[in-house]
């Protein structure tokens, strides 16, 4: 069942399917450090956008775990889509490696670099808690209030953040976490 609230001047949507099938100006894929694609999400947006995408992740070299960066987004371009956001999270480790500070770095790097690109709109997906086992329990919660955090600051451009959740229980989980925002 699609899910929003109105935070500051700006919505957060929840969907469940592929997030390739989701138009935003940008989509955020859950990658990993070396940028070499992957299973998962990453595999479906790598896919989605062709393989001149991963030539761009090449010549970028890498990514700090708990950050973010920007490609053009391909092939996915004839579908709106202007973006590809490589956003690198935190594999488990039992919660006392700084998983939490590394994912909240994942999500508020993708949405400054979304916001710096002038985007409207910007989809995730869960990032870390497929193969990277973050549990998703906490990943909801911290990946919602950092949208909401940055979208009660200065959001400048975003005015839609949408999570497309694969499965119903990531759904479940962000949909209790977004009941829970403050606004
Ligand atoms: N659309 C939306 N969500 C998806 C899709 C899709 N097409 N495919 C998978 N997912 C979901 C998973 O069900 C999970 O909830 O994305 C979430 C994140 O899972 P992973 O893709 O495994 O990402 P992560 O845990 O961050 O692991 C990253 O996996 O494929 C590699 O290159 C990637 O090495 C990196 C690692």
């Amino acid at each position: 069942m699609p899910c929003e609230r109105t935070i500051a001047k700006a919505r957060v949507a929840l969907v469940q399917g592929d997030i390739t099938k989701h138009r935003a100006d940008a989509l955020v894929t859950a990658a990993n450090a070396g940028l070499r694609g992957g299973g998962g999400v990453d595999g479906a947006i790598h896919r989605a956008a062709g393989p001149r995408l991963l030539d761009a992740c090449r010549k970028i070299g890498g990514c700090e775990t708990g950050s973010a960066v920007l490609t053009p987004a391909f092939d996915l371009e004839k579908r709106g889509v202007k973006y590809v956001i490589h956003a690198v999270g935190p594999i488990w480790g039992g919660g006392t490696q700084g998983e939490s500070d590394l994912l909240h770095g994942a999500y508020l790097s993708s949405l400054e670099l979304a916001a710096e690109a002038a985007c409207r709109s910007i989809a995730f997906p869960s990032i870390s808690t497929g193969v990277y086992g973050f549990p998703v329990a906490k990943a909801a919660p911290l990946a919602i209030e950092t949208v909401g955090a940055f979208l009660r600051g200065d959001a400048g451009s975003l005015e839609v953040v949408t999570f497309c959740l694969f499965d119903g229980t990531t759904y479940e989980h962000f949909e209790a976490a977004l009941g829970k925002l403050q606004e």
